[in-house]
């Protein structure tokens, strides 16, 4: 079966292959992603309007990039996927439009995917796949969430941020640094000439006992950092930056060795943007090299948004028996969607 992906719920427009041969992994074929990243950077953010239109630009482009490097053909497509939510609506609805008409043309079915579990169910692309039961720390620029994951669909959640996600707290922390948008890498690396002792920032929440998270509070004191320094502040950014960025990994490295005990489980699975970043790699395969924890990331370059996670999500949701596609071409699209509705109503999925 050959599943087309469709990845557009903010800022970068993603479109993949993924094969499946029985009850084998799905095998990735190709993928093709266009960032707006420079687009948006002049705004300081990204700008929904200007997203919607350039995702309309690229979507078709892309497509024919991935058939031509995977030697297929578009009426060898089987299931046409995208991505149905949580994101900005307009530029979830050119993805939803683009795969219905796709869907409607070639009178195949198409099946809407939930962004986070295209996150989450990424490290499955990597040569060293996880396998289930795992706690998945899932770390992206609008969700911090850590969950059991007992196999595709069945996801508990333990815990998630009560306001910033962690991709936001580098984000506006790098944005109160002056640094280009979106803050996390320009920050991660300005923070390796840092010294992360440089300052005193709170960990929130890193002793309240439970796996919720709160990112708000060192945000605050990371402005209020900044404004102390004054004219210092660009000698000291390097510094400000590595304190941060140490800030953020305690707490998530804390909270997923907190989950592990918690939930006696050895396999730890990390997506989501943040989980590019190299410190918190270091540290998290440190602490779980300890206690005799496997630690499984995505690729790197899938750790961000991209198509090849939504057209395997679908593909694994399909071998799992987990959804049906429709041939109701609605695009439908959920801007809002929280991942844990998924496991209560799976059927849901298909409304
Ligand atoms: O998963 P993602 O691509 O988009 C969402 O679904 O939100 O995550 C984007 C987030 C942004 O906040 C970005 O700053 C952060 O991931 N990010 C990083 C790094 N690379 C991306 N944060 C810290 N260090 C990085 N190397
Ligand atoms: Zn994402």
């Amino acid at each position: 079966m050959l599943v087309l992906g469709i990845e557009s719920s903010c800022d970068e427009t993603g479109v993949a292959l993924v094969e499946t041969q029985g009850a084998a992994l799905p095998r990735l074929c190709a993928h093709a992603l266009h960032s707006q990243i420079t687009m948006h950077q002049a705004y300081g953010g990204v700008v929904p309007e200007l997203a919607s239109r350039d995702h309309i630009r690229r979507v078709l482009p892309l497509a024919q990039s991935v058939f031509d490097e995977a030697g297929k053909r578009l009426a060898d497509v089987d299931v046409v996927a995208y991505t149905r939510g949580p994101g900005l609506a307009g530029a979830l609805l050119v993805g939803a439009g683009v795969a219905c008409a796709l869907g409607a043309a070639l009178g195949k079915p198409v099946l809407g995917v939930h962004h986070l579990e295209g996150h989450l169910l990424s490290p499955f692309l990597s040569a060293d796949a996880p396998e289930f039961p795992f706690v998945a720390l899932l770390v992206s620029g609008g969700h911090t969430q850590l969950m059991r994951v007992d196999g595709v669909g069945r996801y508990e959640m333990l815990g998630e941020t009560i306001d910033d996600a962690a991709g936001e707290a580098f984000d506006k922390s790098a944005k109160l640094m002056g640094l280009p948008y979106p803050g996390g890498p320009w920050l991660a690396k300005l923070a390796e000439q840092g010294d992360p002792a440089a300052f005193k920032l709170p960990r929130p929440l890193l002793h309240s006992g439970d796996l919720d998270f709160s990112f708000a509070g060192l945000k605050t004191a990371v402005m209020t950092q900044a404004r102390k320094l004054g004219d210092d502040l660009e000698g000291r950014k390097a510094d400000l930056a590595a304190a941060t960025q140490a800030a953020i990994v305690e707490v998530l490295l804390k909270k997923s060795m907190t989950a592990l005990t918690q939930t006696g489980l050895k396999r730890l699975v990390v997506a989501g943007g943040v989980g590019a970043n190299r410190d918190l790699r270091t540290q998290l395969d440190a602490a779980c090299a300890r206690r005799g924890v496997r630690v499984h990331y995505p690729e790197l370059h899938l750790c961000t948004d991209n198509g090849a996670m939504i057209a395997m999500a679908a593909a694994m949701r399909l071998q799992a028996g987990m959804q049906q596609p429709t041939e109701v071409y609605a695009f439908d699209v959920k801007p809002r969607w929280p991942l844990d509705s998924l496991v209560r109503a799976p059927e849901d999925a298909l409304a």
